[in-house]
């Protein structure tokens, strides 16, 4: 190969890379009229169409290059109908509208920035993980939280939540207030909604059966997003058995010697079908500091019932109190929270009483 013939093929590659480098960036749509770009951080542009057929804005004797833009309601100088929005690192998301002459809006686009191969940045990872998600109960209800990084907290960009993993076929919509969206697929009927506080979302799968064993996962992706413009997806797949979390236990008394407790009410029936698992702690000690007697103070004596018709346990001479929690019986899902319930208090009341 002579010097020549190396210098063309150096430069054919050269200007392959220049344009590959040039090429158009990848951009999707989450929804009408919201955009994501998927930005490695490379400088680049994104063209944005005002309107698909210009020609009949422009039939009369205005021009094409009447369109005027505006980025978050501040007047841009591009105008005509097509406009280049400039990406550089995480910069160019925004809110980009576009205007006939006199002012009246024609339409808008929403550009979202995912910042591809780049640490997540919404939201903290508080506990195990940065979604969690639990429910009280079989029914197919089920909440998933969240926490916001400080400086950056945002709302919800869009939810799919479906018991599939090939995502293609699901339908997945949000309403008019964008609080409620809803995903169906063949396995399953999934409606979300954001909930007040603005860092969780409650959901219940229409199509699940309680009484039915889960043959799918359910697979749960939220996207977020800040007030910069910035999108990042968070998800989370489990079976309801996975995250169940009884609620709390109800404690009373029997007798001087008897204790009795019932089912959380939120858990699901027959019970006989739903069988939980108790733990019972006695407590000798009285800890005064303590926030949560259960969890910071040593329990003396601590017994499992597994057998969940059985809802009464004889404590020991000198208790002071008890706490009792639940957990599903077949599943190795998640404790309920300790239930305190206080046996010296009662002895005072029932002395007082007597007197
Ligand atoms: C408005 O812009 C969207 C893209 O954000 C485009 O799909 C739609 O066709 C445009 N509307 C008109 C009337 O051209
Ligand atoms: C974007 O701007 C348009 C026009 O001002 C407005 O109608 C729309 O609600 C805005 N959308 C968002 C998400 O800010
Ligand atoms: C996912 O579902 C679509 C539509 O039903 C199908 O075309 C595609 O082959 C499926 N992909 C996988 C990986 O199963
Ligand atoms: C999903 O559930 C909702 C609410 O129950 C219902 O209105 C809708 O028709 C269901 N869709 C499908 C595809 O089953
Ligand atoms: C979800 O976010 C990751 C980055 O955390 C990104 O690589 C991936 O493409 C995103 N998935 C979708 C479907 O947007
Ligand atoms: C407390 O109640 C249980 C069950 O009803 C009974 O077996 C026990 O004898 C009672 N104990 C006292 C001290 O009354
Ligand atoms: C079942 O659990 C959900 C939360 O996971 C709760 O909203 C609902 O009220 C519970 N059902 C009953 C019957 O208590």
């Amino acid at each position: 190969m002579n010097v020549k013939m190396r210098f063309i093929i150096f430069s054919i590659a050269c200007t392959f890379l220049q344009v590959s480098h040039q090429s158009p960036i990848s951009h999707w749509n989450l929804l009408p009229h919201i955009v994501v770009v998927d930005v490695d951080g490379t400088l680049g542009h994104l063209p944005l169409r005002c309107l698909e057929s210009p020609e009949e804005f422009t039939r009369g004797d205005d021009g094409i290059g009447d369109i005027v833009w505006m980025k978050n309601g501040v007047k841009d100088a591009q105008t005509g109908n097509l406009y280049l929005v400039q990406l550089e690192e995480s910069l160019g998301g925004g809110n980009y509208s576009c205007h006939s002459k006199d002012g009246s809006l024609l339409n808008h686009t929403v550009v979202l920035i995912q910042e591809i191969e780049s640490q997540k940045k919404i939201l903290v990872n508080s506990d195990q993980d940065y979604l969690r998600c639990s429910a009280q109960n079989f029914s197919g209800e089920f909440a998933c939280s969240w926490t916001w990084h400080r400086s950056r907290v945002g709302n919800v960009a869009f939810i799919k939540a479906l018991r599939v993993s090939n995502d293609s076929e699901a339908q997945c919509s949000v309403d008019a207030s964008g609080q409620h969206w809803t995903c169906s697929s063949g396995q399953s009927n999934i409606s979300c909604s954001v909930d007040s506080s603005g860092h969780g979302i409650l959901c219940a799968d229409q199509q699940h059966c309680p009484y039915a064993e889960e043959r799918a996962r359910i697979h749960v992706t939220v996207y977020l997003r800040s007030k910069h413009f910035l999108v990042e997806n968070y998800s989370q797949h489990f079976y309801l058995s996975e995250i169940v979390k009884p609620g709390k236990v109800r404690i009373s008394k029997v007798n001087t010697t008897m204790i009795k407790w019932s089912y959380p009410s939120s858990w699901s029936s027959p019970f006989s079908y739903f069988p939980l698992s108790f733990q019972i702690a006695q407590l000798r000690g009285r800890c005064k500091k303590c926030s949560n007697p259960c969890t910071d103070s040593k329990a003396t004596k601590t017994v499992m019932v597994n057998s969940p018709d059985i809802c009464q346990f004889e404590v020991k001479h000198k208790t002071k109190a008890v706490c009792i929690r639940a957990k599903d019986a077949f599943c190795n899902s998640q404790w309920s929270e300790w239930s305190h319930y206080s046996l010296k208090e009662d002895e005072k009341n029932g002395r007082q009483n007597k007197k």
